[in-house]
């Protein structure tokens, strides 16, 4: 250990940090580096009771585990405010973040096979699990700011990861579009309307838009992170007790009553579209941006096979599987499966085959409520009935009377 190294990151430490290793007898240390080049943190240890050397293995195992050390921290530092401290004596606390390095805006990022974090090109093993690296659809830093940590899903519109905004030092989730959206000059232009649009709807049950941007000819969008579990895997679980199912249907209805009045439907309202996050709030994702792959202006292209048909459609109303214009009824429909997959745990319409998904939605009745769960509060039942009404002007008319409904 070398605490004079010109290259070491020990050389942040203070005199008195420096001080105490020399004295600790410290034998091996591991800075804790984040993402954005930062020290957070140093693992130090002493001889082994063995007094054995350390091996090459034990230098690897030590790094890994900086790795996750450093990972861990730097998200309990995003989700905790910094409070500033008047009068800090200058150099002495050194943990501090220094210049963000700067990395390639072109050549492609190395993400994990395994654990999906992502590193700078160029990286040889994954640090956090040890995994096989391979080329990423995306640069290590987006658009000068944006830090890419981690691949967090992917859906029907593209990949999702988790980032930091390096300029804000906030996350971010970055939603990186397939590249045919790029390709269509319409479609393009039709993109940015849309999301300009969603990124103006402010309400608390809205998953915020902050930007879009491009890359490489790929088409992003930034949006707040949200750290929870997504309906969809709340689901899974276990089955949600009836007061729960309300709350999240009136959460759902109101943040459909904000966009409804804005003149954006959601079209792609769906279990894995809504965020449960720790601190208890409920938050709509991607709202409009559906409509990017629904061409209907006359001439314009589809940007999938099968008309646009993407995403699952198990979700989508009558008139939408039948490529009619939809209006913000289309929104309820979704509601009425998310609310009877909610009590029941299965899906209404959902068919081994898209086919056979649009025939059930388009021509069965689903199973009864009462008959699939004992309980079932009247008023719940009822509203489920009035949502998943085939005919729209049947239908329940607006997001404000499922309020009411649950009021
Ligand atoms: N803002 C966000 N904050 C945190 N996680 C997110 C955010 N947006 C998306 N995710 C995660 O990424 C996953 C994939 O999202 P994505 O929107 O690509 O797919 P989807 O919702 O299944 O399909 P669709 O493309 O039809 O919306 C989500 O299920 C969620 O776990
Ligand atoms: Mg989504």
């Amino acid at each position: 250990m070398n605490l004079e190294d010109a290259w070491s990151q020990l050389r942040r430490l203070s005199v008195e940090e420096r001080e105490w290793l020399r004295e600790g007898a410290v034998r091996l240390l591991a800075p804790l580096i984040a993402s954005d080049g930062s020290l957070v943190g140093m693992i130090a240890l002493g001889a082994k009771k063995s007094e054995a050397p350390f091996t090459k293995e034990d230098r690897l195992l030590l790094s890994a585990i900086a790795a996750s050390g450093a990972l861990t921290i730097e998200n309990r530092l995003m989700r905790t405010p910094q409070p500033q401290v008047e009068g800090e004596r200058a150099g002495a606390s050194t943990l501090a973040p220094v210049a963000a390095p700067s990395f390639s805006d072109t050549a492609a990022a190395a993400e994990c096979s395994g654990c999906r974090s992502v590193f700078p090109a160029g990286s040889g093993q994954c640090q956090v699990c040890g995994g096989k690296l391979t080329s990423a659809p995306v640069p290590y830093l987006l658009a000068q700011k944006f830090q890419m940590q981690k691949r967090v899903g992917s859906g029907g519109m593209g990949i999702v990861y988790r980032a930091t905004d390096t300029k804000l030092n906030r996350p971010v989730a970055l939603k990186i579009l397939p590249p045919e959206f790029a390709l269509h000059h319409k479609a393009r232009a039709r993109f940015i309307r849309e999301a300009r649009a969603a990124s103006a709807l402010d309400h608390p049950q809205i998953g915020t838009i902050y930007e879009i941007g491009e890359w490489n000819q790929q088409l992003f969008i930034a949006m707040a992170y949200y750290e929870g579990q997504t309906l969809n895997e709340r689901i899974e679980k276990a089955l949600l007790p009836f007061p729960e199912i309300e709350k999240i249907l009136s959460g759902l209805a109101s943040g459909l009553v904000f966009a409804h009045a804005a003149g954006i439907i959601h079209r792609d309202l769906k279990p894995a579209n809504v965020m449960l996050t720790y601190s208890g709030q409920l938050k709509i994702l991607d709202f409009g941006l559906a409509k990017l792959v629904w061409p209907e202006e006359e001439g314009e292209t589809a940007l999938t096979e099968a008309g646009a048909l993407v995403g699952t459609v198990a979700y989508m109303s009558p008139e939408q599987v039948k490529h009619l214009e939809v209006d913000s009824r289309t929104d309820l429909w979704s509601l009425g499966v998310i609310a009877y997959e909610m009590v029941t745990g299965t899906s209404p319409f959902h068919a081994g085959t898209k086919v056979a998904t649009i025939a059930r939605i388009l021509t069965e009745q689903p199973r009864p409520l009462g008959q699939m769960r004992e309980g079932v509060p009247p008023r719940l039942r009822l509203l489920v009935e009035q949502l998943l009404q085939k005919d729209r002007a049947a239908r329940i008319r607006s997001a404000g009377d499922v309020l009411k409904a649950l009021a």
